[in-house]
């Protein structure tokens, strides 16, 4: 396939001339004339080359080369900067703002030719590189699913904070995702206002769905767990039907760490019946609220028809509000007909305090009781994993 080049230059003549010669030798051309356009572009399709001016009104080609290496998606975009003098100034220069190559004006065809080639196959065998590690890790992590019978019970502050206690006390790296399109709750209460990495995922074909392309969507939150985010616009939710999208996810994801967090949601929807025969273990959250429960009994009873054994299911019952209405945890054992390994005790006050905040509660008030119950949690966990 013909390699994609942005051309950025604000003389047209430039543009022109050189545009035309490069589509003669079989490359595709896109052109922009100041930076912020060249900027746009890139965004809306990433090139495979840019050949960036530096002179240019209003945004020099070093402030534009500056913005695509601060930006995660397209940082990796190899760069040639034209400088129209040559003084080791600007050589240096290019190089700082991370310039893979600079050329001087006016430019030789051939020469530009033969240093396009070279950056170009420099950046393939670099990601053939890093595509070969990326595929083939050295193990399998460790995949835990969080699910429930409905939405409201706590399913994704599980899945949060179990993760981040993961991160905390078995000192291994941790992904949480929520494989929730359009209904999304993690990067809200985390405040990421725009949090869609999924999205782009579920556009494309299963098949050509790579580890480094999920690599490339995961966000690192400053306690250092690594977010697979799904978007929160209701409107999303039209790629529920992306079933074998999660699937081509889950199968990439159960290699991306040691410990990866699912946020399922409720119910054994078509997504969920397919991810949970790749859980190493699923996490049923329940409250002690007797239809609740005769629904979870229901869904603890299909999960094991589906051949989810015994073993590979836990149960966690989050008490959300005080009240005296409510069965004991010995009751809840016995409408199951399981153990429950942990029990979160009401915390509203913290869970408020928490969402005001953008924080998960195990960091809003890391020596409360809610967080060492997370820390349990996640020591079950650990062992299971053993
Ligand atoms: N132990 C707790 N005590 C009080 N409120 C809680 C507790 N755990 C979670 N919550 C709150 O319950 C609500 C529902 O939790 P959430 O994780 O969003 O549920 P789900 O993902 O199952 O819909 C949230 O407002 C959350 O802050
Ligand atoms: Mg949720």
């Amino acid at each position: 396939m013909a390699e994609k080049i942005l051309l950025v230059d604000d003389d047209l003549d430039t543009l022109r001339l050189v545009g035309l010669m490069l589509q003669r030798q079989g490359y595709q051309i896109r052109a922009a004339s100041d930076g912020p356009q060249a900027l746009a572009m890139v965004e809306s399709e990433i090139p495979d080359l840019v050949l960036l001016d530096i002179m240019m009104p209003d945004m020099d080609g070093y402030e534009v080369a500056r913005r695509l290496r601060a930006n995660p998606r397209v940082a990796d975009v190899p760069i040639i900067m034209f400088t129209a003098k040559a003084q080791i100034d600007d050589k240096v220069m290019c190089f700082e703002v991370g310039a893979d190559d600079y050329l001087t004006k006016p430019i030789q065809p051939r020469e530009l030719i033969a240093h396009m080639k070279a950056v170009l196959s420099r950046v393939q065998k670099r990601q053939t590189a890093s595509d070969t590690a990326a595929e083939t890790p050295l193990e399998r992590g460790y995949m835990i699913g969080v699910i429930s019978v409905r939405g409201g019970l706590g399913v994704s502050t599980v899945a949060l904070n179990l993760g981040i206690a993961l991160l905390q006390e078995q000192k291994k790296d941790v992904i949480v995702t929520d494989f929730r399109p359009g209904q999304g709750t993690i990067g809200l209460e985390l405040g990421y206002l725009r949090s869609d990495g999924l999205n782009r995922l579920l556009q494309r074909k299963p098949t050509e769905i790579t580890a480094r392309d999920i690599e490339s969507e995961i966000i690192t939150h400053p306690s250092g767990v690594k977010l697979l985010l799904s978007s929160h616009y209701p409107g999303d939710a039209r790629y529920l039907s992306a079933v074998a999208n999660f699937e081509a996810m889950a199968v990439h994801l159960v290699r991306m760490a040691h410990y990866i967090v699912l946020d399922l949601g409720p119910g054994l929807s078509p997504i969920n019946e397919k991810i949970i025969n790749i859980c190493d273990e699923i996490i049923v959250v329940v409250e002690p609220v007797p239809q609740t429960l005769i629904q979870s009994k229901a869904l603890l009873d299909e999960l094991t028809a589906k051949g989810i054994g015994e073993g590979r299911i836990s149960v966690v019952l989050v008490n959300r509000i005080r009240s005296g209405v409510q069965l004991s945890w010995s009751q809840v054992q016995e409408q199951l007909g399981k153990n429950v390994s942990v029990i979160f005790t009401p915390a509203p006050e913290l869970a408020y305090q928490a969402s005001a905040h953008n924080l998960p509660l195990i960091l809003q008030q890391p020596d409360s009781l809610t967080s060492q119950q997370f820390v349990k949690l996640a020591e079950k966990v650990a062992l299971r994993n053993r």
